[in-house]
């Protein structure tokens, strides 16, 4: 069977550098923060071309970090898309806040911002722009409404390590950017781990704080956030105790292992390589997918696609599904139910029709076998397959 996915072939292919660095950190014996965290944080922040970097324990509380330190709170409604992972939607609820979902477009699959702009209302604070399937959202128009409205853009870039738009990377383009590591991801660790990235040094102390129970000196200056006063630093005596033992904010424990930040930092420089890889197999997905029932994911102006997954339509998809399993081929379906027909969501009064596109998208695609590791053997297999498929 060809997987959809795998992590193991990546882990062989420089399985002396990754084991090298696991075992270095289990015998330096600083397993949670500390300097391999903060090292990883800021070739991280490098690499993105951002300025912080904080390490989490995964893309969901990244998220539900993020919204925090963009003053997000009870009440207030956010804006995002019908058609993500569950975790976008939920760390809207989990700080209290409402989720207004807008309708993605049928061709990149995020979201569309003519939809954003018909959702506004007086009580929206922020948008969460997904950069789904590995291609960043349109920043620019999204970025133009949040000006004109006075909304925080929180950049949701689980699938979209890497990617950029005109240039620049994901999670660098709205105020706040959200990362996940989860294993499968274009820059996968071993277990959970995420990280949030921004400009702005009031979310980075925030989120610093709210990773760590809200304590010491970052939970001190988010004391001061939250409660709109300013506080100095010396206005509180710590009487030579440690200040992580001194709560001011509710927070999470929500940090990024050493262990983990060890195995992503051997694996950074890696990752426009295999980014590459993906554009090379995608590229030969396009050209030779010539079966005319099959539509191809649509690159749009500006963007690199980075390809977490390639995620075609068809009209008969379940059909497809169990014609490559037949066949030996795995492939996923990325999200069969949109947000706005979830019964997590139902109290929020939406129905069917509501998002046509999302809907289209949850009953009509299909991701195709896609990871660095792919052999040509596979790939040729894999198109062949699906040409020969005649619903
Ligand atoms: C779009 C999106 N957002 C958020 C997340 C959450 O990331 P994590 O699994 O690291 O919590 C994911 C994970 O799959 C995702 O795909």
């Amino acid at each position: 069977m060809i997987p959809a996915m795998n992590v193991t072939r990546q882990y062989a292919s420089i399985q002396d550098q990754l084991d090298k660095a696991a075992l270095d950190v289990l015998h330096e014996g600083q397993y949670i923060l500390g300097k391999t965290v903060e090292e990883f944080e800021k070739a991280f922040a490098s690499y993105c071309g951002v300025q912080y970097a904080v390490g989490v324990g995964n893309g969901s509380d990244a998220l539900v970090m993020a919204l925090k330190a963009c003053g997000i709170k009870a009440g207030d409604e956010v804006i995002t898309t019908a058609m993500s992972f569950s975790a976008t939607a939920e760390a809207i609820t989990s700080v209290g806040a409402i989720p207004v979902f807008a309708d993605c477009t049928k061709n990149t699959y995020c979201i569309d911002p003519r939809d954003i702009r018909e959702k506004i209302t007086q009580k929206s604070k922020a948008i969460i722009p997904v950069h789904l399937y590995g291609q960043c959202a349109d920043m620019d128009e999204i970025n133009r409404i949040a000006d004109e409205y006075n909304l925080k853009v929180v950049e949701d870039c689980a699938q979209a390590a890497g990617a950029t738009y005109k240039g620049r990377k994901a999670g660098s383009l709205g105020d706040v950017g959200c990362v996940s590591f989860f294993p499968t991801k274009n820059l996968g660790c071993a277990g959970d781990g995420g990280i949030i990235i921004t400009n702005d040094e009031s979310v980075y102390r925030q989120c610093r704080a709210l990773r760590a129970h809200g304590s010491g000196l970052d939970g001190l200056y988010t004391y001061g956030i939250q409660n709109g006063i300013e506080i100095s630093e010396d206005s509180v005596d710590f009487n030579g105790n440690l200040p992580k033992y001194f709560n001011f904010v509710t927070g999470y424990n929500s940090r990024l292992d050493a262990l983990q930040a060890a195995l992503l930092q051997v694996k950074l420089p890696y990752l426009d390589r295999w980014n590459e890889r993906r554009r090379e197999i995608a590229k030969q997905y396009d050209e030779k997918i010539t079966n005319p029932v099959i539509n191809k994911p649509l690159v749009a102006k500006d963007n690199t696609h980075i390809y977490y997954v390639y995620a075609i339509t068809t009209d008969q998809r379940d059909e497809l599904r169990a014609y490559l399993k037949r066949n030996d081929i795995s492939s996923g379906v990325y999200f069969p139910v949109p947000f706005h027909l979830q019964v997590v969501y139902q109290n929020l009064g939406y129905k069917k029709g509501d998002m046509p596109n999302a809907e289209f998208v949850a009953t009509h695609s299909l991701v195709l076998p896609m990871f660095p590791e792919l052999t040509q053997q596979e790939i040729d297999q894999i198109i062949e397959v699906v040409n020969s498929w005649n619903p």
